[in-house]
């Protein structure tokens, strides 16, 4: 006969993954959105790579609604994302986003896993939803402050519907739900445990966005309309990302870029040029006295 778990799976979820959540939020990418440095660039990657990863999820999810490895946890009018993603991926790409956005090899990775869970092992698929919905309501309310603050979006919420859960009235009594649902699926311990080693798998996924996402940014890939990605000078949030008014974005960025270009270009020069000023300034000095 198969052994029942030992441990609720919630309780279990939380302890097992305890280690690459902290993994998670020490990522660069993470830490330099914790601390209100995340570019405008780098967000709106970050927001297309969440629109291929929630579309799989969901698409799992429902393919799954009446399995009853699954159903008791899904509440897609209180936690689906991808609609909400399309409207800020509208809201900061524009009409054409669909063409706009791609697809990059780790989030590849991350969207077939989901399909292969959700199809042949979808007992597991709970682990993917925990990870992601909870993380959202949880590190990801945080997550929301920082960046309208640091991307200047505005307070009514254009470019955030990705972390507001208007279905959702009270986040703390939802994730308590949400866990108490997550204890009622029936399983024994050995899928309990494939649950929590998927779970840690998920998390994993997603430090491997996080990575793939710093790297774009810091090799200054094209993107898949061929911009640059800016590197990190060139691109600070504070008071150059106005995405509300896409083209002031592109105008301050291109005047802020300017104003750089207009100094020389090594430190060398800019002694050179520093000493001559300095020099002016003593010599009218000196004939002024
Ligand atoms: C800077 C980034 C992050 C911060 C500041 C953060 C913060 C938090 C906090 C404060 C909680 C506890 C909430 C509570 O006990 O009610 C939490 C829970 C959680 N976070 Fe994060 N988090 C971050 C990143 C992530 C990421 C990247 C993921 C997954 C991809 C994630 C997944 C989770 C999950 C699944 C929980 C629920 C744990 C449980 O109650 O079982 N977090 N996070």
């Amino acid at each position: 006969m198969a052994e029942r778990p030992t441990q609720d799976l919630s309780e279990a979820l939380k302890e097992a993954t305890k280690e690459v959540h902290e993994q998670a939020e020490n990522t660069q990418f993470m830490k330099s959105f914790q601390r209100g440095q995340v570019l405008l660039r780098e967000f709106k990657l970050y927001l297309a790579s969440l629109y291929y990863i929630y579309s799989a999820l969901e698409e799992e999810s429902e393919r799954n609604k009446d399995n009853p490895v699954y159903a008791p946890v899904y509440f897609p009018a209180e936690l689906n994302r991808s609609a909400a993603l399309e409207k800020d991926l509208e809201y900061f790409y524009g009409p054409t986003w669909r063409r706009e956005i791609q697809c990059h090899e780790a989030t590849q990775k991350y969207v077939d896993r989901l399909h292969h869970v959700g199809q042949y092992e979808p007992e597991l698929l709970v682990a993917h939803a925990y990870t992601r919905y909870l993380g959202d309501l949880s590190g990801g309310q945080i997550l929301r402050k920082i960046a309208q603050k640091s991307l200047n979006l505005p307070k009514t919420g254009e470019g955030l519907a990705f972390f507001d859960f208007p279905g959702v009235t009270n986040i703390s009594k939802f994730k308590q739900l949400y866990r108490a649902r997550m204890n009622t699926l029936p399983m024994d311990a050995a899928t309990e445990k494939r649950i929590v080693e998927e779970a840690e798998k998920s998390f994993l996924l997603d430090i491997e966005v996080f990575e793939e996402l710093q790297r774009l940014i810091s090799q200054g890939k094209p993107s898949a309309n061929g911009s640059a990605v800016l590197p990190k000078l060139e691109l600070h949030t504070r008071g150059i990302n106005r995405p509300h008014s896409p083209a002031a974005t592109v105008e301050n960025v291109r005047t802020q870029m300017w104003h750089k270009d207009m100094l020389p270009s090594t430190p060398f020069l800019r002694w050179v040029l520093a000493l001559f000023f300095l020099g002016t300034a003593v010599a009218v000095g000196l004939y002024a006295m």
